[in-house]
């Protein structure tokens, strides 16, 4: 007994400053501490993190296995088969992490979490990265995401025109109001930010301009 508790003091100090707590606020702008509100997808182009699930959002929602199930609520799920089309992109999100792989990549159901996802892999439809700003400069806790809609599998999982603001723009609108899946319920508030991304194509991958709108969700687990 005495040795246990030794052993637990022992343990606490450590435990302490490996956790940094989340910092109680939406999310840190990336820019401010050398990220970048657009992604690398390799030949110094990215593609735009252009919606970002609040800090201030539920916890059960804010971890990997958390957003997972609320995905699947408004209409997305892990790819076909687990297998993986293309190589992961990374963000700076000016956490203190530095540039970090995607944390998982997810793609539009059609209504069939199994499954459905095959069908998007075929036909195209929405998709999303997902990075999270959890570092010791910068722990929101935010969730962003780069949201596209692609191609259909002839062509080659590209974007399609206007590609990223159609793919915000859905997934929000599939997001906002009450959502529910795996016996969790999700209301979701919506709000458009600007002056995060700036309008056009600089920098941005495949050469497609966007409005420069970056949307707040902020999740709340009822
Ligand atoms: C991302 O993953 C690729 C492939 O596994 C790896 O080569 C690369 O170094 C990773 N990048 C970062 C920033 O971790
Ligand atoms: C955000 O902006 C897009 C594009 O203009 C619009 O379609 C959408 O309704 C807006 N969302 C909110 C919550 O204002």
């Amino acid at each position: 007994m005495v040795s246990f508790f030794l052993a637990f003091i022992a343990v606490l100090p450590c435990t302490y400053s490996l956790v940094t707590p989340r910092q109680g606020v939406a999310f840190f702008n990336p820019a401010d501490n050398g990220g970048s509100m657009l992604d690398n997808a390799g030949d110094e182009l990215g593609e735009p993190l252009n919606v970002i699930i609040s800090g201030l959002s539920s916890a059960g929602v804010l971890t990997e296995s958390g957003f997972e199930n609320y995905a699947k609520a408004i209409g997305f799920s892990t790819e076909c088969l687990g297998i993986h089309i293309g190589g992961p992109q990374s963000a700076n999100l000016g956490d203190g992490n530095g540039f970090v792989n995607q944390t998982v990549e997810l793609r539009q159901d059609y209504g069939d979490p199994d499954l459905g996802t095959c069908l998007e892999s075929l036909i195209g439809g929405n998709h999303l990265r997902l990075y999270i700003q959890n570092g010791p400069e910068g722990n929101s806790g935010a969730l962003f995401l780069a949201v596209s809609k692609e191609e259909d599998a002839a062509e080659g999982h590209t974007i399609v025109p206007d590609g990223y603001d159609i793919g915000r723009d859905e997934l929000s609108a599939a997001a906002i109001g009450t959502t529910s899946f795996g016996g969790v319920t999700y209301s979701t508030a919506a709000q458009n930010l600007t002056g995060l991304l700036p309008p056009g194509s600089a920098g941005v991958n495949h050469g497609i301009a966007t409005d420069g709108i970056t949307t707040l969700l902020t999740v709340t687990i009822v």
